[in-house]
């Protein structure tokens, strides 16, 4: 099986891609797959063999002319965060030329990448809740503050719609912050200018991931808490070691345990997804409702990200884990 491992893009999380793909790279089973790591830039899309050659991708099929000889792929592992991976330019790409890949479809990744549209979905699925928001558009620039003071109360999140891994995000305690946090989110690359306010909940913070196996049936990865030392879990507290505690599997009574399993499945199915994704909520601190904050279709997989370390407590390899998905997707 030719498998395409796809990594890079056009944003700031290219960064966390590429380390991301090093690793499935270093899980994947060798032996059963031959996997060709695609470098997806705003330049070009390039593999580079292990002589230090790059080779340019024919986009008419996504094919590789190596020596003379043609490589095609019989699937794509898609392991770009951001635009165009994971807000499905790249699944409808596939579609067209008749690639599988092992990702949500073009649908699902493009809505679920839209942070604001996705909550319109998922505030009809009892026993979760959204926090209060708005969403802001292009035209609201220049009056963003009042629309977000007449509308919420402190502190609130504000980000940019349709980022990942925090990057432009902040948090606002009082109001004299707010136009500078707007700012910085409308000015987010690549978003699609879309600014998302989001009152703040007050609780424990949680990552759970699922995924479609070989068979095709659904597993619930055991969920991750996060406890972060920082005002919240932002770009730094993401990916620098040691200021974040995250406890996997979650210290869940039995019954919040069920429940967590209950609405991430629920959200996988009605959101139409595919492969794995990753949903991240909150419990609320006195009522101990679930609160959804986003999920994430093509979730960090470096060797610290939740995922692989959901699916190690779980006891899978992680080898075993993304032959899995490989499979599901050929199914
Ligand atoms: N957007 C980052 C990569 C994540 O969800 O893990
Ligand atoms: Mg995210």
């Amino acid at each position: 099986t030719k498998v395409a491992l796809i990594t890079g893009g056009y944003t700031g999380e290219s960064e966390i891609s590429y380390k991301s793909s090093a690793f499935v790279y270093s899980q994947i089973d060798k032996e059963k797959y031959d996997v060709y790591v695609i470098d997806i830039t705003v330049a070009d899309w390039t593999y580079t063999d292990d002589a230090g050659q790059k080779h340019t991708i024919n986009r008419e099929d996504f094919s590789l002319s190596i020596q003379g000889e043609q490589v095609k792929f019989d699937v794509a592992f898609i392991i770009l965060h951001g635009t165009p991976g994971e807000d499905g330019r790249l699944q409808g790409y596939f579609d067209m030329i008749g690639v599988p890949y092992t990702s949500c479809g073009a649908l699902t990744s493009a809505l679920t990448m839209n942070k604001g549209y996705t909550k319109a979905i998922i505030q009809d699925i009892p026993n979760l809740n959204v926090a209060q928001s708005v969403l802001l558009f292009d035209v609201d620039r220049a009056n963003g503050e009042d629309i977000v003071q007449q509308k919420l109360k402190l502190p609130l999140f504000v980000k940019p719609n349709a980022g990942g891994s925090s990057i432009g995000m902040n948090k606002v305690n009082a109001w004299s912050e707010l136009g500078k946090a707007l700012d910085e989110a409308y000015d987010a690359e690549g978003t699609g200018q879309q600014v998302l306010v989001e009152e703040f909940v007050s609780g424990r913070e949680f990552s759970q991931g699922i995924y479609r196996d070989a068979q095709g049936l659904l597993q619930v990865l055991p969920a991750t808490e996060v406890i972060t030392t920082r005002e919240f879990f932002d770009y730094i507290a993401k990916y620098t070691p040691g200021l974040t505690q995250e406890i996997t599997p979650a210290d869940l009574r039995p019954e919040q345990k069920e429940q967590a399993d209950a609405l991430v499945r629920e959200i996988y199915i009605r959101l139409n997804c595919k492969g794995m994704v990753r949903v991240d909520f909150f419990i609320q601190k006195e009522t101990e409702d679930f609160y959804f904050i986003e999920i994430n279709t093509i979730p960090g997989q470096t060797a610290q990200s939740f995922i692989p370390q959901q699916v190690r407590a779980s006891g899978r390899t992680e080898t075993a884990f993304y032959g899995e998905l490989i499979e599901a997707a050929l199914l």
